[in-house]
């Protein structure tokens, strides 16, 4: 395992759409072991594959109930909605609120290639929504309401 470098935003790979996973093998296991080091080196609850910059549809997230992978991962339902603060690894020091689905079904693919659903809600919603929308390019800046000043808020 190894850590990777986090790209930021300004990176264009930040702002391409990433490809679907379609090799269950070695690399992808290398990626998602990567990825997941990196996300807790990092101190962060999830991390997407352009983020460290592979352009594939990955994600880790761990919202401190343990680690959870998603090759392939796609929204099928949401319901309510929830507006928080949140911020991102690829934009270190910023926070903004954004209104996200209260409680998401992501289908997603595990790293076998086996497909499986996964129900969130509150904050694993959110981290669902937030690296899903950083395969098709998206930054949570992009659709905060405000930014926050977290030194401010203290
Ligand atoms: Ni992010």
């Amino acid at each position: 395992m190894a850590i990777r470098t986090i790209h930021l935003e300004g990176d264009e790979v930040l702002r391409k759409t990433s490809k679907p996973v379609t090799e269950f093998n070695q690399k992808l296991w290398d990626l998602l072991d990567d990825m997941a080091q990196t996300m807790y080196q990092a101190d962060g609850v999830g991390l997407a594959a352009p983020q460290v910059g592979i352009l594939r549809r990955a994600v880790v997230i761990d919202i401190g109930e343990g680690l959870i992978e998603l090759v392939n991962p796609e929204i099928i339902e949401q319901k309510g909605s929830q507006t928080d603060t949140e911020g991102c690894l690829s934009c270190p020091g910023e926070y903004g609120k954004v209104t996200r689905p209260y409680k998401v079904k992501v289908k997603a693919q595990n790293r076998n290639g086996e497909e499986f659903t996964i129900e969130g809600e509150a904050l694993l919603a959110r981290a669902f929504c937030h690296e899903i929308d950083h395969l098709s390019g998206r930054i949570f800046k992009d659709i905060a309401i405000e930014m926050v000043d977290v030194q401010k808020k203290k």
